[in-house]
């Protein structure tokens, strides 16, 4: 708070404090003069006024909350806030810390997560056969509350995070098989993703579908986990300078051509082949799009050969892609939702794609050797 805002509490405390026990103190000690019978000599109607001494009861509550306020004063941060915190504390994040509204509203939040929490290992970790995240999850909260704490957090905290989060992915395969899990999941994919993404999930221009088997950043537990607890920035510079209005419509022809040109447009071979070339190119597309145009998810660079489209696929727009780049934004929700929504949404968006594949970090994988998993795709059987 400004040296101002602090001074301007703290004239307006004091003052108004000062006023109230003056104004007591006057009419405590004033005496009018009393006439023979008694009374002021005040008549009102016929009404005579008597001076009477303030009810006893009466007094003691107004000392006692001019004394009550000055109580207040030292519990809470009321005179130079700047400078005193109070002597009133509240519990957030597992430490003591001084009375702001701020810091109330965050206990409170923090203790209605608690029940929620509670209710989530109870009733839903431990009917999913699950139980076994409840550690994995206090290290992640613990490793977290650090990261939050420390101004030079270590360089190597934010991977060791990100590494127990992928711990999280064989309970979140689990969770993805018991309904209610997924009822929790439904319900909380309506209230916070569903504005972008669609209350189908089947997303929208710019929005990816999450029900197909199409995948920007992949669609193993672990990868979905990562994708909610970080974000994502999809990131395509604009070509435009580069390559030239003639270079942007070959190589949008190329990808007409490698796509299947689903719209049926005729396509100019020409075009096609120098496309090809300038794709290729080392530095070009393959970087991200890779040789095979199949995507990457490490970059989060699309497949551009099957016929699922972020942005759309008629000739157009992909030269509009491809002139303008495009930079989608998922925002991350590690912390507005925290660790054990983001694992029920997670087995949701899992439970959404027929074709699932299978966690990297699930305990069944680590037995069974090593298959390649960015290309093991296991087609569940239900
Ligand atoms: C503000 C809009 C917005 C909201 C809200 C949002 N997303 Fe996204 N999400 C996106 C965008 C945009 C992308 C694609 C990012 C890109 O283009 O690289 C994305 C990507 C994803 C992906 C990766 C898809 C893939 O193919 O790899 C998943 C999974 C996902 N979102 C799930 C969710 C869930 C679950 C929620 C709710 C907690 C959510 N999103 C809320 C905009 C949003
Ligand atoms: C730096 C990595 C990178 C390079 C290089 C790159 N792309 Fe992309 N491309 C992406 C990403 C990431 C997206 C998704 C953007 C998003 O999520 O908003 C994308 C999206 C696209 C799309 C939209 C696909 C759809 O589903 O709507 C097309 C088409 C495309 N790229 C073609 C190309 C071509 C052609 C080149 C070469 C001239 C190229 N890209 C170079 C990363 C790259």
């Amino acid at each position: 708070m400004t040296f101002f805002w602090s001074s301007w509490i703290t004239i307006l405390s004091i003052g108004c404090w000062l006023f109230i026990l003056g104004v007591l103190l006057f009419v405590l000690k004033y005496r009018p003069d009393l006439e023979e019978d008694g009374t002021t000599g005040h008549t009102y109607d016929g009404i005579r006024e008597y001076d009477k001494p303030l009810p006893k009861w009466w007094l003691v509550i107004f000392f006692g909350s001019i004394v009550w306020g000055v109580a207040y004063w030292v519990f809470f941060p009321a005179i130079f806030p700047s400078k005193w915190d109070g002597i009133a504390t509240v519990e957030v994040d597992g430490e003591t810390v001084p009375w702001t509204s701020h810091n109330e509203l965050n206990s409170e939040l923090e203790s209605n997560n608690k029940v929620f929490t509670d209710n989530f290992e109870k009733n839903i970790l431990a009917k999913a056969d699950a139980s076994g995240a409840t550690s994995t999850l206090a290290t992640l909260a613990e490793m977290q509350a650090t990261m939050r704490r420390s101004e030079n957090p270590p360089a190597d905290l934010q991977t060791q995070i990100d590494q127990k989060v992928a711990e999280l992915a064989p309970y979140v395969e689990k969770l993805s098989e018991n309904p209610n899990a997924l009822k929790v999941g439904s319900r909380l994919f309506l209230q916070n993703c569903s504005v972008c993404h669609g209350s189908n999930a089947k997303g929208a221009v710019g929005y990816p579908n999450l029900t197909d088997n199409d995948w920007l950043y992949g669609g193993a537990p672990e990868n979905i986990l990562t994708t909610l607890h970080n974000g994502r920035v999809g990131g395509m510079a604009a070509w435009r300078d580069q390559l030239g209005e003639e270079g942007i419509r070959a190589v949008s022809e190329y990808v007409l051509a490698i796509s299947g040109n689903q719209e049926g447009y005729d396509l100019d071979e020409t075009m096609v082949a120098q496309g090809k070339v300038i794709f290729n190119e080392p530095t070009n597309c393959v970087l991200c799009h890779g040789e095979d145009a199949k995507g990457m998810i490490s970059t989060g660079a699309p497949n551009l050969t099957d016929d699922i489209w972020l942005y759309g696929g008629d000739r157009e727009t992909i030269r509009e892609t491809l002139r303008y780049g495009r930079a989608g934004v998922m925002p991350e929700w590690q912390t507005k939702l925290g660790n054990e929504r983001i694992m029920l949404l997670a087995a949701y968006v899992y439970s959404l794609s027929d074709q699932k594949v299978q966690s990297d970090a699930s305990p069944a994988m680590a037995t069974t050797p090593n298959t390649n998993t960015a290309e093991a795709v296991e087609v569940s059987t239900n």
